[in-house]
C-alpha cells in the first residue's frame, strides 16, 4: 500500500496531549470537558512507538503539550527520543510546577523551541486568570531560564475580555523576556472556553483596539519581535483554516491515545476515532474515519461548496459549525456566508454587554460542575 493516496498529504506536525494534568486552571482551556485522569494516559514506549511513526510519516514538528506536559516524569526521556529521530520539538508549557527544574535537563536533551503561556501582563490579573497564586511570578522566572539557555522562546497571550485591557503591556512584557516571537490568541470557543464563553467574550471596540495595536507594535517592533495574532471568529468575516484544513497537515494524540484531527473533534457526535494503542500512526492518518470524514471538499455544501475560497479556509472549523449551526458539515457560523452569522455576531456582542459571569475553572471530574444543558 502506498503510503498516501493522491488526495491525501502528508502531515507535518503533532500535537502530543501527553497530560491533561495540569497546576493551573485557566477558564479559557481548550481541552475537553471531561479530563483524562492519569491513570489512563499513555505509557512512556507507547509515546515513544508514536514518535518514531511520526518521523517515519514525515512529520517534522512535535509539540509537546497538555494539560502541562512536565507534569510527566517522562518529559525529558520522550524529548530526547524526538530528537534522536530527528523531530523538531516544541514546548507547550505554562512554565508552573515541574518546568523549572526539567528545562535544563529538557535542553540536555535536545529541546528545539519553548513556547509559555501568559495569562495577563499583571501578576494580580494574571494569577486570577489562571486560578493559581504566584504563578505569574514562576512564569517570569522560567522565561529567564529559557532565555538564559539560549533556547528560542515564544510568548503565547490568550486574549479575551478579562485582560483585552493588557495588550499592550503584554506586548511590552514578550519584549523584556526576551521572546522572539508573540502570539496574540483571542481566544478560540472550544472545551472550557465555550463553557465560559459569556464571561470571556470581548467587546468588538476592544477587539479592534487590540487589532490596532498589534499592528502598530509589528511595525514599531520589527526585527525585534514577530507577532502573530488570532482574530476572535464571532467578529470575523471569514473563517480560519481551522488546523489548516481537516486531516491536511497536522494530528492531535490524546493522553490516552485517540488520534484526532482538531483538539476539539470529540465534540463532534457520530466520529470514530482510532487510538494508538491498536493501529500504526500511518494507518489512523491514512483511513481512520474520522480523518476522512470533512477531508477534501467533497463533503461540502453550499454555500462552501461553490465558494472561491473553499481551497483556502476548507469551510473553517468543523466543531464550531457543529457547536453553532448544530451540524458539523455546515459552513463555519463565522463566514459571513453562513446562515448563521448574523446570530453569532449579535450573541457575541450581547454577551460582551452583559456583566461578565464568574468564571468556571478548569478541573479534571469539574465538568459535572457546569451548567447543564445546550447553548448556542
Ligand atoms: Fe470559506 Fe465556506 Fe465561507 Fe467560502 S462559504 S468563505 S469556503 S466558509
Ligand atoms: Fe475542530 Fe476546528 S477545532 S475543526
Amino acid at each position: 500500500m502506498p503510503l498516501a493516496a493522491p488526495q491525501i498529504g502528508l502531515p507535518i506536525g503533532i500535537l502530543a496531549e501527553l497530560t491533561h494534568r495540569c497546576p493551573l486552571r485557566c477558564p479559557y482551556c481548550s481541552n475537553p470537558l471531561e479530563l483524562e485522569r492519569r491513570e489512563a494516559e499513555l505509557d512512556t514506549a507507547t509515546w515513544k512507538r508514536v514518535f518514531t511513526e511520526a518521523a517515519g510519516l514525515g512529520i517534522l514538528h512535535v509539540h509537546l503539550s497538555g494539560g502541562e506536559p512536565t507534569a510527566r516524569v517522562d518529559l525529558v526521556e520522550l524529548t530526547a527520543h524526538c530528537a534522536a529521530e530527528g523531530l523538531y520539538t516544541n514546548l507547550i508549557t505554562s512554565g508552573i510546577g515541574r518546568a523549572g527544574v526539567m528545562i535544563g535537563p529538557l535542553a540536555e536533551a535536545g529541546l528545539d523551541h519553548v513556547q509559555l503561556s501568559l495569562q495577563g501582563a499583571s501578576a494580580e490579573n494574571a494569577d486570577r486568570i489562571g486560578g493559581y497564586k504566584g504563578g505569574h511570578a514562576a512564569k517570569l522566572a522560567f522565561a529567564r531560564q529559557v532565555t538564559d539557555l539560549g533556547l528560542p522562546l515564544t510568548v503565547n497571550a490568550v486574549i479575551h475580555r478579562g485582560n483585552i485591557h493588557e495588550v499592550e503591556d503584554m506586548i511590552a512584557l514578550a519584549v523584556a523576556l526576551g521572546a522572539r516571537r508573540l502570539e496574540v490568541a483571542h481566544t478560540q470557543y472550544y472545551g472550557w472556553a465555550y463553557a465560559n464563553r459569556a464571561a470571556l467574550m470581548p467587546a468588538r471596540a476592544d477587539v479592534d483596539r487590540s487589532v490596532a495595536l498589534v499592528e502598530e507594535a509589528r511595525r514599531r517592533l520589527e526585527g525585534v519581535l514577530v507577532i502573530d495574532m488570532v482574530i476572535p471568529d464571532y467578529y470575523a468575516r471569514f473563517p480560519k483554516p481551522c488546523s489548516g484544513g481537516w486531516g491536511r497537515r497536522t494530528l492531535n494524540v490524546t493522553p490516552t491515545g485517540r488520534v484526532l484531527p482538531c483538539h476539539a473533534a470529540e465534540s463532534i457526535p457520530g466520529l470514530e476515532f482510532w487510538s494508538v494503542r491498536a493501529h500504526a500512526l500511518g494507518d489512523i492518518w491514512r483511513a481512520s474515519p474520522a480523518f476522512n470524514a470533512f477531508r477534501g471538499t467533497d463533503w461540502m455544501r453550499e454555500p462552501c461548496r461553490s465558494c472561491e475560497r473553499r481551497e483556502m479556509d476548507f469551510g473553517g472549523c468543523r466543531c464550531q459549525a457543529m457547536a453553532l449551526a448544530g451540524d458539523a458539515a455546515a459552513t463555519d457560523p463565522a463566514c459571513s456566508k453562513s446562515p448563521f452569522h448574523a446570530r453569532v455576531e449579535a450573541l457575541a456582542t450581547a454577551e460582551a454587554a452583559a456583566t461578565a459571569p464568574g468564571y468556571v475553572y478548569r478541573t479534571i471530574g469539574g465538568a459535572s460542575a457546569l451548567p447543564q444543558g445546550g447553548r448556542t
